[in-house]
C-alpha cells in the first residue's frame, strides 16, 4: 500500500495514475478524502498498513507543521519510506522579516518541512524541483487580469513540465532511500517578462508588461537565482512553450 500526500492537487493527479498503472495500491490522504494534515484528523488511519509514503499535500502556509504531524504519525505507524517533494531554492532563500514572509513565505515553509523530515526516524527521499508549468500559468493567467502585467525586474524562474516530475517521484517511490537527490528544472530559465510574454501570445492576448522591483534579502535572493537549478541538476525536456501550446485550451 502506496501513501499519496495531496493525492488530488495537480501533481498528486499524475502520481496516482502512474502507480496504479504500475499495479500498487493506493491510497490517497487529503481533506477531500478526510483526513487533514494540519489538525492531525484521520492521519494515523491513513498511515495503517503503508510501506511507502509520497508527501505531496501542501499549501501557501503551515507546509512545516504539516509535514511534523506526517511524521510524527509515521514514526508511530512503523517508519515507512517517505518521499517528500520541495522547491528548488528553500535553502537559499532567507526569509527573516515581514516584508520577506509576505512574498516568500511559502520557501521558508518547506525549508521547515525538509528539515522536519531530514531529522526524522523515517527513511526518505527528498526532490526539490521548480516551479510547475502549471503553476505558472497559473500566473500569468491571473497577472493577465490586470489592467498590466507586473513582473519582478532580473527575476528568472524555470518551470518544468508536472508530469515530469511526477514520473521522477514514482520512480522514486518505487526504490530504495536515497535522500536528497539531484534537484528537477524545466529545460532552460526565462526572465519573468518572457514567461508573461510567451503566455500572452500563446492565448492570443494584448497586455503591457511592466517592470516591478521587489525589497528584501528574499527578492534579492531570487534576483540573483537563488531559485533557478544548481549545477548537476536533472532538466526535463517539455518546455514552457510546449505546455503552453498543449494547453493552449485551458489557458483562455
Ligand atoms: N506547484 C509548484 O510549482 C511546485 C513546485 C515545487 C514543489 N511543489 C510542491 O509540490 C506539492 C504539490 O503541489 P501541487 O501544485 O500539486 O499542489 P496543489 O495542487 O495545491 O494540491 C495540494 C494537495 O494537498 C492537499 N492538502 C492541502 N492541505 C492539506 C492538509 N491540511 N491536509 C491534507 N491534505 C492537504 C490538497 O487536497 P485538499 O485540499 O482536499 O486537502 C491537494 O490534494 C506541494 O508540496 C508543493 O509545495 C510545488
Amino acid at each position: 500500500m502506496i501513501l499519496v500526500t495531496g493525492g488530488t492537487g495537480t501533481l498528486g493527479a499524475h502520481v496516482v495514475p502512474l502507480l496504479r498503472r504500475a499495479g500498487h495500491e493506493v491510497r490517497i490522504l487529503s481533506r477531500g478524502h478526510g483526513a487533514d494534515l494540519a489538525t492531525g484528523r484521520n492521519v494515523d488511519a491513513a498511515l495503517a498498513g503503508v510501506h511507502t509514503v509520497l508527501h505531496l499535500a501542501g499549501s501557501r502556509t503551515g507546509d512545516g507543521d504539516k509535514a511534523r504531524t506526517l511524521v510524527r504519525a509515521a514514526e508511530r505507524a512503523g517508519r515507512p519510506h517517505l518521499v517528500h517533494i520541495s522547491v528548488v531554492g528553500c535553502e537559499r532563500i532567507p526569509v527573516r522579516t515581514a516584508v520577506d514572509r509576505g512574498g516568500f513565505g511559502y520557501f521558508a515553509e518547506k525549508r521547515d518541512a525538509e528539515l522536519v523530515i531530514e531529522n526524522s526516524a523515517l527513511p526518505w527521499t527528498m526532490l526539490r524541483a521548480t516551479q510547475f508549468h502549471d503553476l505558472t500559468r497559473n500566473l500569468a493567467r491571473g497577472a493577465a487580469r490586470l489592467p498590466v502585467m507586473p513582473a519582478f525586474a532580473g527575476v528568472h524562474f524555470q518551470p518544468v513540465d508536472t508530469a515530469e516530475v511526477a514520473a521522477r517521484l514514482v520512480g522514486l517511490a518505487l526504490g530504495e532511500p536515497a535522500g536528497l537527490v539531484p534537484e528537477l528544472a524545466g529545460p532552460r530559465p526565462y526572465a519573468m517578462a518572457e514567461l508573461f510574454r510567451t503566455y500572452l501570445r500563446a492565448t492570443g492576448r494584448r497586455r503591457a508588461i511592466v517592470s516591478l522591483r521587489g525589497a528584501g534579502g528574499a527578492y534579492r535572493a531570487v534576483r540573483s537565482g537563488a531559485n533557478l537549478p544548481l549545477a548537476g541538476a536533472d532538466l526535463g525536456t517539455v518546455t514552457w512553450e510546449d505546455f503552453l501550446s498543449t494547453a493552449a485550451q485551458s489557458t483562455r
